[in-house]
């Protein structure tokens, strides 16, 4: 028997040495016993393992499926993987290709749940001011299901350069002072202020972009679970926000009551109905969950998460941006921000009900340069426009809308292929090859830098004609069907 004492629950560098040592003196799984001991124990093995020498033939898949899955809070878990590092180094190239293979599934769930987790972390974590010496400093309380915070805290120190922060768990803690990342033992929910300025910006933010009509609580909660509600400052707003819907559901029910104007799109209604982003399991709401562990370019890293399109399964109407925005990347959904402020009131008076349309962007990642506190939107390249595309085609093929609407010149490239000047080609339909429409109009963030009042109002009221123009293309495809 072989006993191996890990440094600490994600000693990787540890467990990859003893793996490395063991499979080379072809030591069988149940002849190892795994513990983890402390960070100072100074008869722990691992550190025994010098770098062992012989030829160590281990695909890079099973390397970076046992990275994230070590991770799990699974005791059995250093064990799992040392079985499939054996297998693949004795001949097993493509185990994980078996999907069916009890010993890969069991991995694959773990580094699955490690995923799920970590996509919670960077989307629910929220730091509080602390003024610590004069000077600003940032803490975050934080009670992730898996070991988690080591692997994650280089992905805080690119999003929070600038800041000095600390992010406490149970288990662990994680600390950057500018230029160098620590980590120490884990903490209490009392070792963080409960008191703060950044608390009242994420309530009002929250409760600003909380669509009543569009509460599903069990989807909400399933996304955002409770346990995470008690560290999420807007979390405060949710039960009188959950309280008031139906009242702001009706409210918003009584405006749609004045007098009708023309409905040019009511197919559009009649279609939308499919199964969309929203619903679990759906082709789309797949989809978004595979993005979400898109690595195709390098954006994915420092962006929050992916911001994959929204809408109905059935929508006849696309309409495709360029990225998400600083807001849409805090926030996980396409066009909340001012630009998606000023797309909602345009459809509005093109009398396009939203519900009813698939958005989404050509790029499903926020690329932006830091600068200070501020994320800088920086256009995406067609590298990252290519990279991304598979994701794009998968939605048009999915939803089969009858129109895309290119909004922008990147929309238009991803889309058409080439290089589109807006001005020249605004407006027209195009058939694409294969039969489907698509239309080019202006991007809303061009109408927001415009520099004065006038053009604004022209170009907005060109742009509302482009959006009913958008409508009157579908009815006329819908009738000839
Ligand atoms: N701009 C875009 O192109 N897409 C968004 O989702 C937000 C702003």
């Amino acid at each position: 028997m072989r006993a191996v004492t890990l440094a600490h629950e994600t000693d990787w560098q540890g467990w990859r040495r003893a793996t490395r040592a063991l499979v080379l003196a072809e030591v069988a799984a149940d002849q190892i016993i795994w513990s983890v001991g402390g960070e100072n124990d100074l008869l722990a093995e691992s550190a025994a393992f010098a770098d062992a020498a012989g030829t160590f033939n281990v695909p890079r898949a099973v390397v970076e499926l046992s990275e994230t899955a070590i991770q799990a809070r699974e005791p059995e878990r250093f064990a799992w993987l040392y079985r499939l590092v054996l297998r693949a180094h004795r001949g097993e190239r493509h185990l994980l290709d078996d999907a069916a293979d009890p010993e890969v599934q069991r991995v694959q769930r773990l580094a699955q749940a490690v995923r799920r987790d970590t996509h919670k972390m960077r989307a629910f974590l929220r730091f509080r001011t602390v003024q610590e010496d004069g000077a600003q400093r940032y803490v975050a309380w934080f009670e992730p299901s898996h070991f988690i915070v080591e692997a994650n805290a280089p992905f805080f120190v690119r999003r929070f350069a600038t800041m000095t922060w600390s992010i406490l768990t149970p288990y662990r803690s994680a600390h950057w002072n500018g230029t160098e990342l620590s980590f120490g033992p884990g903490a209490q929910p009392a070792d963080v202020p409960d008191d703060d300025a950044l608390e009242a910006y994420w309530r009002a933010y929250f409760s600003s972009i909380f669509n009543p009509a569009r509460l599903k609580v069990g989807a909400m909660q399933s996304e955002m679970p409770k346990k995470y509600w008690r560290n999420l400052p807007e979390a405060v707003a949710i039960p009188d926000l959950i309280r008031s819907a139906s009242g702001r559901t009706e409210q918003m029910l009584e405006q749609d009551m004045r007098p009708p104007k023309a409905m040019p799109l009511a197919p559009l209604r009649a279609r939308a109905a499919q199964a969309g982003t929203e619903a679990k399991g759906s082709p789309l709401a797949e989809l978004a969950e595979r993005a979400a562990e898109c690595r195709n370019c390098p954006l994915w890293e420092p962006a929050t998460q992916v911001v994959f399109g929204e809408g109905p399964g059935g929508a006849r109407l696309m309409l495709i941006g360029e990225q998400p925005g600083d807001q849409e990347d805090l926030v996980g959904r396409p066009f909340v921000g001012p630009a998606g402020q000023l797309l909602d009131r345009a459809l509005e008076e093109a009398e396009i009900d939203r519900q009813t349309v698939y958005v989404t962007n050509a790029v499903k990642h926020f690329k932006f340069v830091p600068r200070g506190k501020r994320r800088i939107h920086a256009k995406p390249d067609t590298v990252e426009i290519v990279a991304c595309s598979p994701w794009l085609n998968a939605e048009r093929e999915t939803v089969k809308p009858g129109l895309l609407v290119l909004l922008g010149a990147t929309a238009a490239r991803a889309v058409l292929g080439r290089a589109v000047t807006i001005s020249r080609e605004r407006g027209e339909r195009i058939t694409m090859p294969g039969g489907q429409a698509a239309f080019v109009t202006v991007h809303p963030s061009f109408l927001l830098r415009l520099p004065d009042e006038e053009s604004k109002s022209r170009e907005y009221r060109a742009f509302v004609a482009d959006l009913r123009r958008a409508a009157s293309i579908i009815a006329e495809i819908d009738a000839a069907a």
